[in-house]
C-alpha cells in the first residue's frame, strides 16, 4: 500500500539519518531553482539569494535534503513600495500525495499599506488552519528572521525569535499532527492577486516589476532523513549529534507566552478558530483546547 506511514518506514529502514549541526547554509550547495532560472539569483558567496517575479513567472527554489523535525532559520527581505498582488513564501513540504505543510506567506501591498504575515499548517493534505499578522516593523526596509521550529510535541512560528504561533501535538485528542512525513524547505515570489491583497481587490501593478525579495543567512539545525551521498544536512558541516539540541524539547516559557499573547492580542487579522461563519457546523477539535495548547 502507497501510504505515507509505509513510505515513511521504507525511507526509515533504508535511508539514513543524520542530525545536523547548526551552522549557517550556502544556498549553492543546499537549494536548486525549481522554477524562474535566473530569476533566482544566489550571491554573495551563496550566502544571499534574491527571487523575483515578472509579468512571465515568479521564482522559487527547494533546499536538497528532507528533514524530519528541526529548526530552520531565514533572513528575509521582502518586496518594498508597491507589492500588491504578491505572495513571498517560506515554508516547509512533505512531497506526494496527502502531504503535510508548515507555512509562511507574506502578502504583499500597496506602497506604505501593511503587509500580512500568513500561516498555515497541513496534515494528511488538510489544512485550514489558518492565522494571519501584521508585522509590528516594516519587513522591506531590513533582513528579519522568520523561524519554524517543528518537534514532535510542537511547531513554533517565531519572527524575531518572538513566537508568533504555536500549533501542538494533540494527537492523543484525535487531532492530527505533521510528525510522519519528512519536509523540504521551500521559498518562493509569485502573483497571486486573485486572492492575496485585500481579498483580491488590489491587483499587481506590472509598472514595476519585477518585484524581488531577498533571503539569506539560512541555518537549519535539524534531523535529515534521505538518502543523498552528499555531506550536507542543510548546511556546509554535519557531525553527529551527542547533545539534545534546543529545538527537539523547545516549548513556550512564560516570557515566551507573554510575547505571543501580546501578538495574538494586538496583530492578529484572522484566526480560523474564530471563523464561524467558515466552520458553522464548529471549529477544529483543537481550537477548542486551550490557548497554549491547542
Ligand atoms: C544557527 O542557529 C543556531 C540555533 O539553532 C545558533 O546557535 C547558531 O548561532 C546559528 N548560526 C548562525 C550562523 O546563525
Ligand atoms: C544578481 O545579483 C547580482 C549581485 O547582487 C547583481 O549584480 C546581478 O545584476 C543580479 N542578476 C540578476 C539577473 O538579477
Ligand atoms: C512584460 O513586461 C515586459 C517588460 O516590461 C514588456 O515588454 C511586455 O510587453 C510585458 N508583457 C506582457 C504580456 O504584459
Ligand atoms: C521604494 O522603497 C525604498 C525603500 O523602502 C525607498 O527608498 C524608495 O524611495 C521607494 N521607491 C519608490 C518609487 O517609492
Ligand atoms: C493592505 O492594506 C489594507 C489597508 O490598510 C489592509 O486592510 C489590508 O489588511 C492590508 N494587507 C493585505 C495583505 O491586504
Ligand atoms: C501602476 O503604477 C503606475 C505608476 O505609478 C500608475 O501610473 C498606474 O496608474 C498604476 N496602475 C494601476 C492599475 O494602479
Amino acid at each position: 500500500m502507497y501510504t505515507p506511514s509505509s513510505v515513511m518506514l521504507l525511507v526509515l529502514v533504508f535511508m539514513t539519518i543524520l542530525m545536523a549541526t547548526a551552522s549557517a547554509g550556502n544556498f549553492y550547495q543546499d537549494v536548486q531553482v525549481y522554477f524562474g532560472d535566473e530569476r533566482a539569483n544566489i550571491s554573495d558567496g551563496g550566502n544571499s539569494v534574491c527571487l523575483s517575479l515578472d509579468n512571465i513567472t515568479g521564482s522559487g527554489f527547494v533546499s536538497n535534503r528532507e528533514y524530519l523535525f528541526g529548526r530552520f532559520d531565514m533572513h528575509i527581505k521582502l518586496v518594498p513600495n508597491d507589492s500588491a498582488g504578491t505572495v513571498t513564501t517560506y515554508y516547509l513540504s512533505s512531497q506526494g500525495p496527502n502531504h503535510d505543510e508548515i507555512d509562511f506567506e507574506f502578502l504583499g501591498n500597496a506602497t506604505g499599506q501593511p503587509y500580512k504575515i500568513h500561516t498555515n499548517i497541513y496534515c494528511n493534505g488538510q489544512g485550514n488552519r489558518e492565522q494571519q499578522f501584521f508585522p509590528w516593523f516594516d519587513p522591506t526596509t531590513e533582513f528579519h528572521e522568520y523561524t519554524v521550529i517543528w518537534n514532535p510535541q510542537r511547531i513554533i512560528f517565531m519572527v524575531d525569535d518572538i513566537p508568533i504561533r504555536v500549533f501542538n501535538n494533540n494527537e492523543a485528542f484525535g487531532i492530527p499532527f505533521p510528525n510522519s512525513q519528512a519536509m523540504k524547505i521551500y521559498s518562493s515570489i509569485w502573483n497571486a492577486d486573485s486572492w492575496a491583497t485585500e481579498g483580491g481587490l488590489v491587483k499587481t501593478n506590472w509598472t514595476y516589476a519585477p518585484f524581488t525579495a531577498c533571503y539569506r543567512d539560512f541555518n537549519v539545525s535539524a534531523t535529515c532523513v534521505d538518502s543523498s551521498e552528499s555531506s550536507s544536512c542543510g548546511s556546509s558541516n554535519t557531525n553527529s549529534q551527542t547533545s539534545v539540541a534546543a529545538w527537539e524539547t523547545q516549548g513556550l516559557d512564560a516570557e515566551d507566552q507573554e510575547k505571543l499573547m501580546w501578538v495574538q492580542n494586538t496583530l492578529m487579522v484572522y484566526n480560523y478558530c474564530t471563523d464561524y461563519k467558515r466552520f458553522p457546523d464548529g471549529c477544529p477539535p483543537e481550537c477548542n483546547r486551550p490557548r497554549f495548547l491547542q
